[in-house]
């Protein structure tokens, strides 16, 4: 399942690298939360030959209407993780694709096609970025550990979100190497499944930011909770922690819900 998955996700890598060296129109979903006609594209080209390919998964995908899908045998699907990067010429955005049989994780994949850098693991295989193995890194202090974190768009409109990212910046910037912000879920936990950063934290991410990460990240040793540090829900937790496992306790003991 895997080599097909991967060829349908560089054809729609394709779209991407099109729209993202193009001129794109852009609509918003929100007060913050940007759509673009390639986001649909391709979206409408991944549902289409995985519907084909794997017609006994049903398909959750952001741009879509998912009420009546029940998850299960799934594929989640971010058609651009990273829309604000995309339409602003940033090159760090992704397709994200977490594939899961009877809710339980089986294959991640993010692809950003711009910089050709593709993540994938299959449950029980390790992770790679491609062709290479990776795994998480062995700082065992925040203090040496570059940080990761996101600006949730609910900042703009409900002040208790912008609460959650002030008051933790305060907490976690005097006590790490450093935070970063770059803006795709996706990409961030990627890169702390590559050893790049030690930890990443953000509030109100969606199934689709994260659905292939999380497995990437646990195929390269890494550690994901919620804030009280029990297993992430994706569909229900507000606040996810990951880390390299050496300094999720610590990064669980200074965040503040
Ligand atoms: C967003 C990115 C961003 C995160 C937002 C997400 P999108 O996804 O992952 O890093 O901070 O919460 O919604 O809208 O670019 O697919
Ligand atoms: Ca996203
Ligand atoms: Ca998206």
């Amino acid at each position: 399942m895997q080599t097909e998955l991967i060829q349908i996700i560089k054809e729609a890598g394709e779209i991407l690298k099109e729209g993202f060296y193009g001129t794109k129109e852009t609509s918003f979903k929100g007060k913050k939360d940007l759509v673009t006609p390639y986001d649909l594209a391709i979206e409408a080209h991944l549902k289409e030959k995985f519907s084909q390919t794997f017609s006994s998964f049903n398909i959750i995908a952001e741009e879509s209407d998912n009420t009546h899908v029940e998850f299960g045998d799934s594929i989640i699907i971010d058609p651009i993780d990273g829309t604000t990067n995309f339409v602003n010429g940033l090159v760090h955005c992704a397709i994200s694709v977490g594939v899961y049989k009877n809710k339980k994780p089986f294959i991640g994949i993010v692809y950003n096609p711009i910089l050709d850098q593709l993540y994938y693991a299959e449950i029980g295989k390790g992770a790679y970025l491609n062709d290479k193995k990776i795994s998480v890194n062995q700082d065992h202090e925040l203090m040496t550990s570059l940080i990761a974190t996101g600006f949730p768009y609910t900042g703009a409109t409900h002040k208790q979100d912008l609460e959650f990212v002030i008051t933790n910046l305060e907490v976690i910037l005097p006590r790490c190497q450093d935070i970063r912000l770059l803006g795709s879920a996706a990409l961030d936990i990627c890169m702390v499944a590559s050893g790049i950063y030690g930890g990443y934290y953000e509030i109100n991410l969606k199934p689709w930011d994260v659905s292939a990460g999380i497995i990437i990240l646990s195929e390269a040793g890494g550690k994901i909770s919620n804030i009280e540090g029990k297993p992430y829900d994706m569909f229900e937790d507000k606040c996810l922690v990951a880390s390299n496992t050496q300094i999720h306790d610590e990064m669980l003991s200074l965040l503040k819900a």
